[in-house]
């Protein structure tokens, strides 16, 4: 799923906040295994040019197990956009970036969105991100299939859902004992999966910094990315220079597998489809009715209907059904960007009650119909095995019988109706080998070296507001700054005033005074102009409500809506 060639899954990514647009078409792109092919693996970050101008790529050479660091190595895949005023009194060194996930991967959020992540920064910093340990081009990679073949052929195409069955949970549950027992047959060859624990990442963090020449980390870590922040701030609590943690996770309940409080908001983000098409109208959204209650009915209708009468789709690309898993999978998507996908899904729901399924089909389609490059040899793109390698690593051994995960998923169900799609981040753990755990779960704590700034949105479906306030208790100086908006992540909604805290942050070290709400720009139902782009809408907002926008600012907003468009929000949904 952010891979160009695996199907994506209903559940191919959890604590994701972005995901590059499936846009890139030169030769590179294509075969992006090619360029990392070529390179070198070093101790040294040995720049070379590859994909577009002006990014660069390096393998760096970690050690798989740092309390062995003799022993076997991995090499990790390293990319960045150089700052433009690197060598200049300017430049301030680089800042990493973790996509989420786990198994998000930095290469390709970077390849699609490096030069706008770069205008957001500002040009004093390197925009540099990685795939960590066991991610898409960093070797050994976390696969439990011996070819991507079978790898299909076992995730078919069809969406899972518990609730589309009356076996659903026993099901799931049952595949996890074949992934568990596959994985458990790799393990007994190399013993790789313990070694992709996000300690280690962390400690992979610090050697880049230092291989940059740094002494202290700059960082922004988006959803999953915080618990990998909020680790290396606990472990190395004096080589903090700056970070950024937004899209906040709570560490203790993720390194204990529970994964049982991340929806307490999603239900408030769907509501928030509700209101902002009845605000847009019926000229604006298509799926309006004479309230935000009346397109709630008529959406539960929708779905009862398509429970029973699937509705199949043909595009240029793929084929399949629109069934009630599809259709949950597409809203839950949407949730996580509302300003990209909630005009694209009222458009799929109007066009779905006239029984045309392509536009919901599409929103979960990122790629043809798998077809087997035997032979092919290059690395594959990201693939959704990763997460599970880490996440079930990180956490605390799950054992529970379907009895128990009954009652799991029951209790997940009253945190919310997005609960179904949720489960199989705890259930896919079930049987993963066993490990001795030795790697750092906690406290999550420490006095660092400069204060974090945590960043949590209004009606986050997957990181709610209130883990970043929890979590930023284990670090003093530190702040929440809150952001006025659903979606998952600060940069699922245009806020100039979230952008600016963040640029004063990196640049000067200044942190938000504690209880700023930053406003976002414009509504997400907006006028489309006449070659049909949707745009801002009246340049309104509750902070510049009176003036107009300056170069700069215009400029920052128009950096975020390319942003919202070249990149893709992900599935656990
Ligand atoms: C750096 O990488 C380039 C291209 O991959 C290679 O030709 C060169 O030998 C490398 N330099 C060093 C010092 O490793
Ligand atoms: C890492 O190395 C240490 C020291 O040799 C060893 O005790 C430990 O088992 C190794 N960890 C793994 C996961 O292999
Ligand atoms: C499929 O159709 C869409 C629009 O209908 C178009 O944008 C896209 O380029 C087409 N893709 C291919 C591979 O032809
Ligand atoms: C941080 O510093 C305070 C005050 O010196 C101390 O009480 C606390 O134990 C320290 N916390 C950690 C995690 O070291
Ligand atoms: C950083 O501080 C300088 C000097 O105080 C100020 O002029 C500048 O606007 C600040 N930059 C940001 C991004 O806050
Ligand atoms: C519509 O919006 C796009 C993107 O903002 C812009 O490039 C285009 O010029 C606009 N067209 C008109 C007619 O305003």
């Amino acid at each position: 799923m952010f891979s160009t060639r695996s199907f994506v899954g209903f559940v191919a990514l959890a604590l994701t906040a972005v995901l590059p647009a499936l846009s890139q078409d030169s030769e590179a792109s294509s075969q992006p295994g090619l360029i990392w092919n070529k390179l070198e693996t070093r101790a040294e970050l040995n720049w070379t040019d590859c994909y577009t101008p002006p990014l660069q790529c390096a393998r760096f050479q970690v050690p798989l197990n740092y309390s062995d660091p003799q022993s076997a190595s991995a090499s990790i895949a390293v990319i960045r956009f150089p700052s433009p005023l690197a060598g200049t009194d300017q430049y301030r060194g680089p800042i990493l970036m973790n996509p989420g996930g786990p198994g998000g991967s930095g290469v390709d959020m970077v390849v699609g969105g490096g030069a706008v992540l770069s205008q957001l920064l500002g040009p004093n910093f390197d925009v540099v991100s990685f795939d960590p340990r066991g991610v898409g081009f960093s070797t050994p990679r976390a696969s439990f299939f011996p070819t991507e073949a079978q790898r299909q052929l076992f995730r078919s195409p069809f969406f899972d859902d518990i609730k589309a069955t009356r076996d659903g949970i026993g099901r799931m549950w049952a595949r996890a004992q074949i992934t568990g027992a596959l994985a458990t047959q790799q393990d007994q060859k190399d013993h790789l999966f313990e070694h992709l624990n996000t300690e280690n990442t962390a400690r992979d963090m610090l050697r880049m910094v230092e291989a940059h020449g740094q002494e202290k980390l700059q960082y922004w870590g988006l959803s999953y990315g915080t618990v990998l922040g909020a680790t290396f701030a606990s472990v190395f609590p004096d080589r903090v220079e700056r970070l950024v943690l937004d899209g906040v996770v709570d560490a203790e309940n993720y390194f204990a597998t529970l994964w049982s409080n991340n929806l307490l908001d999603a239900d408030k983000t769907l509501q928030t489809f509700f209101d902002s098409c009845f605000a847009g109208g019926p000229d604006l959204c298509p799926f309006y009715d004479s309230s935000p209650q009346a397109i709630s009915r008529k959406l539960d209708d929708l779905t009862r209907t398509i429970t029973l009468r699937p509705v199949p789709v043909v595009t240029n690309i793929s084929y399949g059904l629109v069934d009630y898993a599809r259709l949950r999978g597409a809203i839950g998507l949407s949730l996580y960007s509302p300003y990209v996908d909630f005009p694209r899904l009222a458009r799929g729901l109007a066009d779905l009650l006239q029984g045309d399924g392509t536009v919901i089909y599409q929103m979960l389609e990122t790629e043809p119909v798998f077809d087997c490059h035997c032979g092919d040899t290059l690395p594959l793109p990201t693939i959704q095995d990763a997460r599970a390698a880490i996440s079930c690593t990180d956490g605390q051994e799950v054992r529970d019988t379907v009895d128990e995960l009954e009652v799991f998923v029951r209790d997940l169900l009253r945190t919310s109706q997005w609960g179904e799609l949720w489960a199989i981040l705890r259930i896919e753990c079930t049987a993963w080998p066993k490990q001795e755990k030795r790697h750092f779960r906690g406290p999550f704590v420490g006095n660092t070296s400069h204060p974090i700034l945590w960043i949590g949105n209004t009606a986050d479906p997957v990181t709610p507001l209130a883990f970043a306030h929890k979590m930023a208790r284990g670090y003093p100086g530190s702040v929440v700054l809150t952001q006025d908006s659903p979606g998952h992540a600060s940069i699922a909604a245009p806020s100039l005033c979230t952008v600016q805290h963040i640029q004063s942050y990196f640049l000067n070290g200044t942190l938000p005074a504690e209880g700023v709400v930053c406003p976002v720009i414009g509504p997400i139902f907006a006028a489309a102009n006449a070659s049909g782009t949707a745009v801002d809408g009246p340049r309104i907002t509750r902070d510049l409500a009176s003036r107009k926008l300056e170069g700069d600012e215009q400029d920052i907003v128009d950096a975020l809506k390319r942003l919202r468009h070249s990149f893709r929000v992900p599935t656990p949904f």
